[in-house]
Order: C-alpha cells, then structure tokens, then sequence
C-alpha cells in the first residue's frame, strides 16, 4: 500500500452532453435530475451561485432552474449570475426558477390572492413551442407556488394559464429561454415527462445516449485508465452499493481486485453464504471471507448502550478489515461505493447528530489507499440497474438498505448467540411473508426487532415467558422520513404466527406504528 488518500476521485468518464440542474433549494433540483437521466440525458447539479464563467466552462447542452422555497422579493432570495441568461445555452426554469427569469430579465412577479397547492387546470394560450403543437387545450398539472408571473419579461409571451397563474408558460424562442411554474418533474404532472423530453430533446438538441450500458463501457474505461497495472480492493457488505462497484471494477481488471468480506456475525440468516456464493462462485471474483463473528461477540460482552455497541463494532470491524487487507500486496486503491447523492449531501448537512451512521461499518480516512469511485455520479436507481446488466442477482441488486452494525442495534441491550440466533429466525419470516405477498419493492424496509423484555404466555397448556419480537416495517423515499407501513392484517397474521411457532424464545409479537419523525427506522 502507498499513496496519500485521494479525495473524491471521479471515476467515471463525462458523457458527451451534460444538463445542469441549478438549485435554488428544498428537494426539488435532485428529483429533476433523476427525471432528465429518465430521458437518457446526463444530468448534475450546481449550486446557484454558480457564475457564467464557470457554466461556459462546463459547456452544458441545456440549464434547468429548479423550484425553490424562497419567493425572489424577499432580501437574500437566491439569483443567477445575469450573464448566464445570455450564454445562448437553452434554459428551462421551472416555478421559482420560471419566475427568476421573468424578475431578472425585466417582468413581474406579483403576490396572488392566493396560492396554488397541488393539482390544478393549465389551459393551453396561444401556440408555442414547449407545450408543443400537439398539447391538448386543458391539462393537469401540479403546482406548488405563492407568487407568480403577471407581466412577461419584453420578448417573452404567456403561453398557458391556470386560475392562479396567468403566466403559467412562459417563452422567448430566439433567447432558447422557456419557463414553468407549474412541476414538470412530479408524478402528478401527467404530460410532465413529456414536456421535459420536448425541452430537453427537441428544443435543446439533447441526443438519448446516456443509458445504462454506456454508463457501464465508460466507467469500465475510466477505471481502468485510473488504476493502470494497479490492484485494488473492496470491501463489500453484502448490500447493493458496494457489490456493484465492486462487479463494476471486476470487469474492469478481472483478478487485479479482491474483495473483503467482514461477517461480523451479526449478518441476516445466510446473508455470508449468498454474498460468497454471488462473488466468489458467479462473478468469479477473488474474495477473502473473514467469519469474525466470535470476535464481535467478545467485544460486545456487556455493551448494552446504542452508541457504545455502534463504535465497538465500527472499532472492530476497522481492525479486521485492516488485518485481512493488509495481506494483499501492492493494492493502492480501494473500490467505495459512494453515490451521487452522498456526494451533493457531503459537506453541507449541519444536521444533528441522530446516530453516529457512517463510523459504523466504515473506514477511516487515514487509510493509505487511492480511491475508486465509480458510483460517484449514479442515483440508487441507476446503481440497480448498472447492477442487472453487470449480472448481479435480484436478491443483492434488490436489498433493503442494511445498517453497518447489523443486528447488533436490532437487538436491544446486550448482544449474545442466543439472541442473535432468535432475531436471524424471525427476520428471516418477516421478509420471506412479505417477499410471498409481493411487497418486497413497496416497502423500504421490513424486518424484526427483539426487545430487552419478557412478557407472559400460554402456549398449550404451559405459561411462557419468553421474548416478544416487533416488527418493524416502513415505506420511505430516502429513509430521511418514513411512513409506517400499511400492512395487510392476514399478513401481520401470519407473521406473528409464524414467529411464535418457529422460533424458540418467542412468546408474543407487536407491531411497529411510528413513523420517522417522531421515531428512527432502526429501534437502536
Ligand atoms: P434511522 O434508524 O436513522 O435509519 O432512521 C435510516 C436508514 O439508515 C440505516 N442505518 C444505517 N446504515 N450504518 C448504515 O450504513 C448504520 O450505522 C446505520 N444505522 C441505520 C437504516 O437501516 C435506515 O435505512
């Protein structure tokens, strides 16, 4: 091993077009540039103090303007650089975005009566070029505003209106500058894709080449022009990121990677056996499998606090894999399977510290290893499907997200054999009852928790104290919130059925109502 740590290296080679979504705030500018991907243009997104120079530089095929929360008469509203608007570069702005263009180029924007929240009527205005010739005379469109456009900017017309925005469309064809205010980007807007294609397509010339197999033919070359004659190494956990990377650089150097894998015995029941048979038997690629689980279990002896258990195990798990990595020579880089939205939340989420997440089946940063990024620029949907083409199974590629600690903070208070023998059985029945019911993709994640306590029971004619399992299962977008999930009763039925008869040391079952806020979806 030598070489410093190399921050952020990009290992995926830049498309031929390139869309800049600038963000003016709130969620929007993520889920715009996951729609503009959807329509095989690369997309990424910039800060909005982004200045012209800058944007020339980066020679982008077409701008969108995200939505924001901020209303553009209020002190410190968010701007664009003026000079952007006349680079010639096609802009789309899209509600806040639109009615920056129509406050920055000379137009108004006026306080309604009131707003516009949620579904509402476009009518088409006279012909123009982004709703297109075919656009029927009403439409649905979801709308989410306060202010809006009341005088278009010289040069610009209106072309559609909803009972709240006059200017609901707004355009100046020789300045290739078009602005919304309604939400193309949402679900709820049902011609929406189709007005962003026609944006993106036919008014910005952008080609459909950004797919899934030229995404994987250029991040193969660039990891190969990175690493050279080099050998890399990565850790794999078993769940989806780490695996795709790691297929990813495989076909890129074959037997120059090897991969680690840690089981900490506190895996799902045989989550080690299928990781092995995945990597090592089907993708052929060389894996060194550390079974230290008795090691965790040590360490974990009388270690009942959250914290306490996260950085014991986030401790051990550093040595081993230090330990196991440490015997392959000459490996300067190390495969990580960041995504792109840890890398536009990096460094700019001052958010309290809940839990300490990314100590906890991580590294250090003083590992003397280069890295290898080759996720950097893909969105989790993308990942998956990088996945499937590279041949990984449904079962990796379609993981609930896992927690580095693993059942060690699923098991409240002190961790034992026992304990994890018990909380492996009836979270096996969990996912297997709602792989059976065809919910796997639906919920974000379900899975068994087993608490500190033990409640009475009669089973045949015999008391029981015993544990009592919870269930645990949510719906979520991004595990920042989550919803408890709605799950049938014949379902929970036979869950709770299942647990008590199967699994020794299991008396009663409950089900798990909170949803995130007020609750974390892990109990620990
Ligand atoms: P919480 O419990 O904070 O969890 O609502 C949010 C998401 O993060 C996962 N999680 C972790 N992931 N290391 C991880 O890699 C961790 O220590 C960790 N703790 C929680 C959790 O499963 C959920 O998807």
């Amino acid at each position: 091993m030598s070489g410093p740590l190399t921050e952020g290296s990009t290992t995926v080679a830049a498309p031929a077009q390139l869309v800049l979504v600038v963000d003016f705030g709130a969620q929007y500018a993520q889920l715009i540039a996951r729609r503009v991907r959807e329509l095989e243009v690369y997309s990424e997104i910039i800060a909005h103090d982004v200045s012209a120079a800058d944007i020339a530089e980066r020679q982008p095929a077409a701008i969108i303007l995200s939505g924001g929360p901020a209303s553009v008469h209020v002190d410190h509203a968010p701007r664009l650089d003026p000079a952007i608007f006349d680079l010639g570069i096609p802009i789309l702005g899209i509600c806040y975005g639109a009615q920056l263009i129509a406050h920055q180029l000379g137009g108004v924007v006026g306080r309604n009566s009131q707003g516009e929240y949620g579904r509402t009527v476009l009518t088409r205005g006279r012909p123009g070029s982004l709703l297109g010739p075919d656009a029927p005379e009403t439409q649905t469109v979801w709308m989410s505003h306060f202010d809006g456009i009341t005088v278009a900017p010289d040069g610009f017309v209106g072309c559609g209106a909803t009972p709240n925005a006059p200017i609901a469309v707004l355009e100046n064809d020789s300045r290739r500058i078009w602005g919304v205010q309604f939400h193309p980007e949402v679900g709820h807007t049902p011609n929406g894709m189709a007005l962003l294609r026609r944006f993106l397509h036919d008014l910005a010339g952008c080609e459909p080449t950004w797919t899934m197999g030229s995404v994987i033919e250029t991040s193969v070359d660039a990891i190969r022009a990175q690493i050279g004659p080099g050998r890399a190494i990565c850790g794999l956990s078993g769940g989806v990121d780490s695996a795709v990377a790691a297929a990813l650089v495989h076909r890129a150097i074959g037997p120059r990677l090897t991969c680690v894998y840690v089981d900490t015995g506190l895996m799902r029941l045989n989550e080690s056996d299928q990781v092995v048979e995945t990597f090592q038997k089907h993708q052929g690629i060389e894996l060194i499998h550390v079974r230290a689980g008795e090691r965790f279990l040590d360490r974990l002896e009388g270690v009942v606090e959250p914290e306490d258990k996260r950085k014991t195990i986030g401790e051990v798990f550093i040595r081993v894999f230090e330990e196991a990595s440490g015997g392959i020579e000459d490996a300067d880089f190390l495969v990580q399977g960041t995504l792109y939205p840890d890398v536009i939340e990096s460094g700019t989420s001052d958010a309290a510290k809940i839990k300490s997440h990314h100590n906890v089946g991580g590294l250090p940063e003083d590992l003397q290893f280069k890295l290898v990024e080759p996720l950097r620029n893909l969105f989790k949907d993308e990942v998956r499907q990088v996945g499937s083409q590279l041949g990984l199974p449904d079962e990796i590629v379609w993981r609930q997200p896992f927690p580095g600690p693993g059942l060690g903070v699923r098991i409240i208070g002190e961790v034992t054999v026992e304990k994890v023998t018990i909380l492996q059985q009836a979270d096996a029945i969990v996912r297997s009852e709602i792989a059976a019911a065809g919910l796997e993709r639906e919920i974000w994640q379900a899975f068994a928790v087993l608490a500190d306590i033990r409640t009475v029971g009669v089973m045949g004619d015999e008391r029981t104290y015993a544990h009592p399992i919870i269930i645990r299962a949510v719906t979520s977008d991004d595990a920042m919130t989550a919803d408890w999930a709605r799950l049938p009763y014949d379902l929970l039925e036979s869950m709770s059925n299942r647990i008590i008869n199967e699994v020794d040391g299991v008396n009663r079952v409950a089900y798990d109502i909170t949803s995130k806020p007020p609750g974390t979806i892990e109990w620990e």
